[in-house]
Protein backbone atom coordinates (compact mmCIF):
# COMPACT_ATOMS: atom_id res chain seq x y z
CA UNK A 1 0.00 0.00 0.00
CA UNK A 2 1.62 3.67 -0.74
CA UNK A 3 -0.16 4.50 3.13
CA UNK A 4 -2.37 7.35 3.78
CA UNK A 5 0.59 10.39 4.34
CA UNK A 6 -0.04 11.16 0.71
CA UNK A 7 -4.16 12.31 1.44
CA UNK A 8 -3.26 13.94 5.08
CA UNK A 9 -3.61 17.64 4.30
CA UNK A 10 -0.35 18.87 4.71
CA UNK A 11 -1.21 21.97 7.37
CA UNK A 12 -4.19 21.01 8.79
CA UNK A 13 -5.87 23.32 10.66
CA UNK A 14 -8.61 21.38 12.44
CA UNK A 15 -9.99 17.91 13.26
CA UNK A 16 -12.82 18.58 11.06
CA UNK A 17 -10.62 18.76 8.34
CA UNK A 18 -8.41 15.75 8.48
CA UNK A 19 -12.16 13.99 8.91
CA UNK A 20 -13.21 14.67 5.68
CA UNK A 21 -9.88 14.34 4.02
CA UNK A 22 -9.88 10.91 5.63
CA UNK A 23 -12.99 10.23 3.62
CA UNK A 24 -11.00 10.08 0.50
CA UNK A 25 -8.08 8.00 1.46
CA UNK A 26 -7.19 5.24 -0.39
CA UNK A 27 -3.69 4.63 1.20
CA UNK A 28 -4.43 0.75 1.52
CA UNK A 29 -7.02 -1.46 0.01
CA UNK A 30 -9.47 -1.72 2.74
CA UNK A 31 -11.68 1.60 1.66
CA UNK A 32 -12.45 -0.46 -0.72
CA UNK A 33 -14.83 -2.86 0.50
CA UNK A 34 -15.96 -1.12 3.82
CA UNK A 35 -19.07 1.39 3.97
CA UNK A 36 -16.91 4.24 5.41
CA UNK A 37 -14.23 5.58 6.79
CA UNK A 38 -14.64 5.62 10.63
CA UNK A 39 -12.49 8.95 11.79
CA UNK A 40 -11.75 9.75 15.72
CA UNK A 41 -14.74 11.51 17.89
CA UNK A 42 -14.66 13.51 21.08
CA UNK A 43 -13.07 16.73 22.55
CA UNK A 44 -11.33 18.60 20.56
CA UNK A 45 -9.00 19.65 23.53
CA UNK A 46 -9.13 15.92 24.26
CA UNK A 47 -6.31 15.65 27.25
CA UNK A 48 -7.27 11.97 26.67
CA UNK A 49 -6.73 9.71 23.58
CA UNK A 50 -8.57 6.47 23.72
CA UNK A 51 -7.09 4.46 20.62
CA UNK A 52 -8.87 1.01 19.73
CA UNK A 53 -7.92 -1.18 16.49
CA UNK A 54 -10.42 -0.70 13.98
CA UNK A 55 -14.36 -0.09 13.23
CA UNK A 56 -16.01 -3.25 13.57
CA UNK A 57 -19.37 -3.92 11.96
CA UNK A 58 -21.67 -1.78 14.08
CA UNK A 59 -19.02 1.10 13.63
CA UNK A 60 -18.48 0.59 9.88
CA UNK A 61 -22.25 0.89 9.49
CA UNK A 62 -23.06 3.91 11.65
CA UNK A 63 -19.03 5.60 10.82
CA UNK A 64 -18.23 6.31 14.55
CA UNK A 65 -15.90 4.83 16.56
CA UNK A 66 -17.01 2.25 19.64
CA UNK A 67 -20.63 2.56 18.98
CA UNK A 68 -21.25 -1.01 19.53
CA UNK A 69 -20.75 -4.03 22.31
CA UNK A 70 -17.07 -2.78 22.61
CA UNK A 71 -17.68 0.63 22.82
CA UNK A 72 -20.16 0.39 25.53
CA UNK A 73 -17.54 -2.19 27.84
CA UNK A 74 -15.27 1.08 27.19
CA UNK A 75 -17.59 3.72 28.25
CA UNK A 76 -18.53 1.45 31.83
CA UNK A 77 -14.41 1.19 32.01
CA UNK A 78 -14.13 4.71 31.84
CA UNK A 79 -16.73 5.09 33.84
CA UNK A 80 -15.61 2.73 36.81
CA UNK A 81 -11.58 4.40 36.64
CA UNK A 82 -13.52 7.47 37.36
CA UNK A 83 -12.35 9.07 34.37
CA UNK A 84 -14.32 12.21 32.81
CA UNK A 85 -15.51 11.36 29.50
CA UNK A 86 -15.95 14.99 28.42
CA UNK A 87 -11.89 14.81 28.80
CA UNK A 88 -11.64 11.85 26.26
CA UNK A 89 -11.12 11.24 22.18
CA UNK A 90 -12.02 8.10 20.84
CA UNK A 91 -10.45 6.64 17.62
CA UNK A 92 -8.82 3.68 15.99
CA UNK A 93 -5.58 2.78 14.74
CA UNK A 94 -6.60 1.59 11.39
CA UNK A 95 -9.87 3.67 9.97
CA UNK A 96 -11.65 1.24 7.39
CA UNK A 97 -13.29 -1.97 8.44
CA UNK A 98 -11.69 -5.11 7.87
CA UNK A 99 -13.13 -7.98 7.41
CA UNK A 100 -14.08 -11.34 5.36
CA UNK A 101 -17.47 -12.19 4.21
CA UNK A 102 -19.00 -15.55 5.38
CA UNK A 103 -22.51 -16.41 3.80
CA UNK A 104 -24.47 -12.99 4.82
CA UNK A 105 -21.93 -11.96 7.92
CA UNK A 106 -18.99 -9.88 7.75
CA UNK A 107 -16.41 -11.27 10.10
CA UNK A 108 -13.90 -9.15 11.75
CA UNK A 109 -10.24 -9.33 10.51
CA UNK A 110 -7.64 -8.38 12.57
CA UNK A 111 -5.18 -5.85 10.40
CA UNK A 112 -1.89 -6.67 9.06
CA UNK A 113 0.84 -4.95 9.88
CA UNK A 114 0.73 -3.09 6.32
CA UNK A 115 -2.45 -1.69 7.35
CA UNK A 116 -1.18 0.04 10.54
CA UNK A 117 1.29 1.23 9.22
CA UNK A 118 -0.61 2.65 6.01
CA UNK A 119 -3.14 4.40 8.46
CA UNK A 120 -0.63 5.82 10.79
CA UNK A 121 -0.52 8.61 9.43
CA UNK A 122 -4.18 9.76 10.38
CA UNK A 123 -3.47 8.42 14.17
CA UNK A 124 -0.51 10.82 14.20
CA UNK A 125 -2.52 13.97 12.18
CA UNK A 126 -5.11 13.03 15.15
CA UNK A 127 -2.37 13.49 17.94
CA UNK A 128 -0.90 16.53 15.99
CA UNK A 129 -4.24 18.47 16.52
CA UNK A 130 -5.22 17.47 19.66
CA UNK A 131 -2.15 17.43 21.98
CA UNK A 132 -3.19 15.15 24.26
CA UNK A 133 -1.73 14.59 27.78
CA UNK A 134 -1.85 10.78 27.52
CA UNK A 135 -2.88 8.42 24.87
CA UNK A 136 -3.98 5.01 26.20
CA UNK A 137 -3.84 2.44 23.51
CA UNK A 138 -6.21 -0.51 23.65
CA UNK A 139 -5.17 -4.06 22.67
CA UNK A 140 -1.76 -4.97 20.69
CA UNK A 141 -2.84 -3.76 17.25
CA UNK A 142 -3.34 0.19 18.80
CA UNK A 143 0.14 -0.86 21.08
CA UNK A 144 2.08 -1.58 18.02
CA UNK A 145 0.65 1.42 15.89
CA UNK A 146 2.29 3.55 18.50
CA UNK A 147 5.44 1.50 19.97
CA UNK A 148 6.14 -0.62 16.66
CA UNK A 149 6.09 -4.16 15.68
CA UNK A 150 7.74 -5.72 18.81
CA UNK A 151 5.62 -4.05 21.42
CA UNK A 152 3.71 -6.84 23.71
CA UNK A 153 0.95 -5.64 25.90
CA UNK A 154 0.94 -8.92 27.92
CA UNK A 155 4.56 -7.67 29.10
CA UNK A 156 4.09 -3.63 29.29
CA UNK A 157 0.81 -3.16 29.88
CA UNK A 158 -0.10 -0.69 32.71
CA UNK A 159 2.96 1.36 32.41
CA UNK A 160 3.30 4.79 31.71
CA UNK A 161 6.11 5.37 28.69
CA UNK A 162 6.89 8.56 26.36
CA UNK A 163 5.25 8.58 23.61
CA UNK A 164 7.01 8.97 20.90
CA UNK A 165 9.96 6.63 22.18
CA UNK A 166 13.06 8.39 20.82
CA UNK A 167 14.01 5.56 18.71
CA UNK A 168 10.89 5.90 16.73
CA UNK A 169 10.71 8.88 14.44
CA UNK A 170 10.35 11.66 16.79
CA UNK A 171 10.07 13.63 13.24
CA UNK A 172 6.54 12.30 12.63
CA UNK A 173 5.44 14.14 15.81
CA UNK A 174 6.26 17.79 15.87
CA UNK A 175 5.01 18.35 19.91
CA UNK A 176 6.46 18.29 23.15
CA UNK A 177 6.54 14.04 24.23
CA UNK A 178 3.69 12.92 25.64
CA UNK A 179 3.00 9.87 27.84
CA UNK A 180 1.35 6.92 26.58
CA UNK A 181 0.16 3.55 27.96
CA UNK A 182 -1.22 0.17 26.61
CA UNK A 183 -3.82 -1.80 28.13
CA UNK A 184 -6.22 -4.83 26.48
CA UNK A 185 -8.85 -3.74 24.16
CA UNK A 186 -12.33 -3.90 25.43
CA UNK A 187 -13.22 -6.88 23.27
CA UNK A 188 -10.74 -9.10 24.62
CA UNK A 189 -13.01 -9.29 27.80
CA UNK A 190 -16.01 -9.77 26.21
CA UNK A 191 -14.00 -13.06 24.73
CA UNK A 192 -11.98 -13.83 27.89
CA UNK A 193 -12.94 -17.17 30.17
CA UNK A 194 -12.95 -14.85 32.78
CA UNK A 195 -14.75 -11.59 32.53
CA UNK A 196 -14.69 -10.24 36.05
CA UNK A 197 -11.05 -10.60 35.86
CA UNK A 198 -10.40 -9.01 32.90
CA UNK A 199 -12.43 -5.76 32.93
CA UNK A 200 -10.92 -5.74 36.45
CA UNK A 201 -7.64 -5.83 34.99
CA UNK A 202 -8.90 -3.21 32.30
CA UNK A 203 -10.11 -0.52 34.80
CA UNK A 204 -6.68 -0.96 37.21
CA UNK A 205 -4.80 -0.01 33.59
CA UNK A 206 -7.65 2.62 33.17
CA UNK A 207 -6.98 4.04 37.01
CA UNK A 208 -2.99 4.34 35.77
CA UNK A 209 -4.18 6.70 32.97
CA UNK A 210 -6.48 8.75 35.44
CA UNK A 211 -4.38 9.03 37.92
CA UNK A 212 -1.62 10.31 35.45
CA UNK A 213 -4.17 13.09 34.61
CA UNK A 214 -5.13 14.09 38.09
N1 LIG B 1 -13.37 -1.93 18.38
C1 LIG B 1 -12.42 -1.02 18.08
O1 LIG B 1 -11.23 -1.25 18.21
N2 LIG B 1 -12.80 0.16 17.67
C2 LIG B 1 -14.07 0.51 17.52
O2 LIG B 1 -14.33 1.63 17.12
C3 LIG B 1 -15.04 -0.46 17.84
C4 LIG B 1 -14.67 -1.67 18.26
FE1 LIG C 1 -6.60 5.01 4.33
FE2 LIG C 1 -6.43 3.89 6.73
FE3 LIG C 1 -8.57 3.48 5.23
FE4 LIG C 1 -6.27 2.32 4.59
S1 LIG C 1 -7.51 1.94 6.45
S2 LIG C 1 -7.66 3.42 3.17
S3 LIG C 1 -4.80 3.93 5.18
S4 LIG C 1 -7.94 5.45 6.09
Amino acid sequence: PVGAQEFVPARARSLDQLKAAAAGCRGCELFADATQVVFGRGAAHARLVLVGEQPGDVEDRKGLPFVGPAGRLLRGAVDDAGIDPSIIFLTNAVKHFRFEVRGKRRIHQTPDRVHIEACRPWLVAEFAQLKPELIVALGATAAKALFGPAFRVTRSRGRLLPWPASAQRPEDFPVAEIQALATIHPSAVLRADDQDAAYAGLVTDLKIAADALA
